[in-house]
């Protein structure tokens, strides 16, 4: 997704201490047997426990905004990729999952190399882990980084006369470097969200200190909003901040929604020749959303509760301690906590001035996600070649392991299904636990992977 730290954002920002909220007396959870943990529908796509009334109204409506698909009236495309965001993040059949498949739900970013540059004369294979941005041309005139396969033209043509006709976005013939990507899961996102940067640059010294050679790095990157620098921890390339920037983004580049913090159309020539033609079906002006379908999205993210983990039996147990002694551990860190005050933007704020509302049931809680939030280089096979933020053409976030048993597409672009070749398949740092994994004795692997289809 795209990143444009000139952004001047100006509106006043109000805290309203006074919206105190009773919480955390809910203890409802209900007895679970081991098939519930196993049964998606059971146990996904649910708000966090210990939310009052008032906040779980506020859930249900972003989350049926969430679902929601958007016509070209409300400001869908130009071009776009989704009509919701359900559409790319529903699988087990669950709000908040993984993409259905690794195309329609997937996501193409592009680009080459400087052209003429020292980097661009090598063989693609000797530079492509190392490469920065100032080393990559993104097509950015061209409608870079990133694909938009869809058109509202083409999608709705009983809407659009033929002389309104605008083209989907095309690869450029010369874009060396494609990345296709798969939809994550969210759930449990905003708990991550509420990591304080600290812990995160407290996490990256403490790799460097125990184990140079593993050790991954941390990417900060700007906050459109506060327009301050931030610990990096959402994205495959850990590229973005915090929950409000990623949604902005998947609004504009995704559904094709612009906010008001993200008022361009993400696209070199949205509207086409005839653009009078294309802006007669936007009914609702420019910025498409000024601000309440951002922040409620925003909000019911926040809220959506973990993966809570499945079944623990002996072998779960012996394999966990074998994810430990192969280092497994070290980049999938399993426990985190959040800070001490969750404050999360109220969606129904009197815009532009925005209220805050305390979220108790989110303050100081430990959670297991099972990662460092830092790149780490995967090797050449996985290198995409796509520098994003700080991250190089080889790096890649430690992908959060919970809710594993749910997943179907794994790794960045999918490309296995199978957990046992997903761990084969780490190179570069990740090399050595991964053939320490394959000398393991046949008990000792199917232990690990017990344990890895427990989380
Ligand atoms: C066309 C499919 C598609 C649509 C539609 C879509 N997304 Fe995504 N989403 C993705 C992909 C692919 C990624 C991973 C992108 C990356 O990191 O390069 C992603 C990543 C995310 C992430 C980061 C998750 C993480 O843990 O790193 C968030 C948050 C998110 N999307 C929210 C949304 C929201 C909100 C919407 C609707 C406004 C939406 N998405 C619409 C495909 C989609
Ligand atoms: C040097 C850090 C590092 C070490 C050590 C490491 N991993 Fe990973 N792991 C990663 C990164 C980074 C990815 C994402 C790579 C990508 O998407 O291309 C990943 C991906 C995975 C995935 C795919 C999950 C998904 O949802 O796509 C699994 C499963 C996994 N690791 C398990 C393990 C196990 C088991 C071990 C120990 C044998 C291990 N990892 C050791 C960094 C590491």
């Amino acid at each position: 997704m795209n990143h444009s730290p000139s952004l001047k954002l100006n509106l006043p920002v109000l805290f309203s201490l006074s919206v105190v909220m009773l919480s955390g007396c809910a203890a409802n959870k209900h007895q679970l047997t081991d098939a519930d943990l196993n049964d998606p529908a059971k146990v996904l796509g649910k708000p966090i426990d210990g939310l009052n009334s008032s906040q779980l109204n506020k859930y249900w409506q972003g989350e049926a905004l969430f679902k929601k698909e958007f016509t070209p009236e409300e400001g869908l495309g130009p071009l776009f990729n989704g009509k919701s965001c359900f559409e790319c993040h529903g699988q087990p059949l669950v709000v908040g999952g993984e993409g259905r498949d690794n195309s329609s739900t997937s996501i193409m970013n592009y680009a080459r190399r400087v052209p003429g540059s020292e980097k661009a004369k090598k063989p693609l294979k000797e530079v492509i882990q190392g490469l920065r941005k100032i080393d990559v041309d993104f097509f950015l005139t061209q409608g870079g980084p990133s694909l938009q396969k869809r058109t509202i033209t083409t999608e709705f043509p009983a809407k659009f006369p033929f002389e309104c006709q605008i083209d989907a976005e095309r690869m450029p013939i010369d874009a060396e470097l494609q990345s296709n990507r798969h939809s994550p899961p969210l759930f449990g996102d905003g708990l991550i969200d509420q990591i304080p940067d600290g812990l995160i640059a407290q996490q990256a010294l403490e790799e460097r200190a125990t184990n140079p050679a593993l050790a991954g790095t941390p990417i900060s990157a700007v906050d459109r909003y506060f327009e301050s620098a931030r610990a990096g921890r959402f994205g495959w390339k850990n590229q973005h901040v915090n929950m409000f920037n990623f949604t902005t983004g998947a609004l504009n580049i995704e559904v094709g929604l612009t906010t008001y913090a993200n008022n361009t159309e993400n696209s070199s020539d949205p509207l086409g020749d005839n653009p009078t033609c294309i802006r007669a079906f936007n009914k609702v002006g420019n910025p498409n959303d000024k601000g309440k379908i951002l922040l409620a999205l925003t909000y019911f993210q926040s809220l959506l509760a973990p993966p809570p983990r499945g079944p623990i039996n002996d072998q779960v147990k012996a394999g966990e301690k074998i994810f430990e002694k192969l280092d497994c551990a070290f980049c999938h860190r399993p426990t985190w906590k959040t800070g001490p005050k969750v404050m999360l933007p109220d969606p129904d704020s009197p815009l532009p001035l925005i209220n805050y509302i305390e979220i108790k049931p989110m303050e100081n809680v430990e959670f297991h996600p099972y990662t460092d939030f830092l790149v780490h280089d995967m090797g050449p096979e996985l290198a995409d070649g796509i520098p994003q933020e700080g991250a190089r053409g080889g790096e890649w976030r430690t992908v959060p392991l919970w809710g594993l048993r749910f997943k179907k597409f794994l790794l960045h672009d999918g490309r296995t299904r199978d957990i046992h070749e997903a761990i084969l398949m780490h190179g570069g740092q990740g090399e050595d636990s991964a053939k320490r994994y394959q000398e393991l004795n046949s008990k000792d692997k199917e232990a690990l992977l017990a344990f890895l289809k427990s989380l």
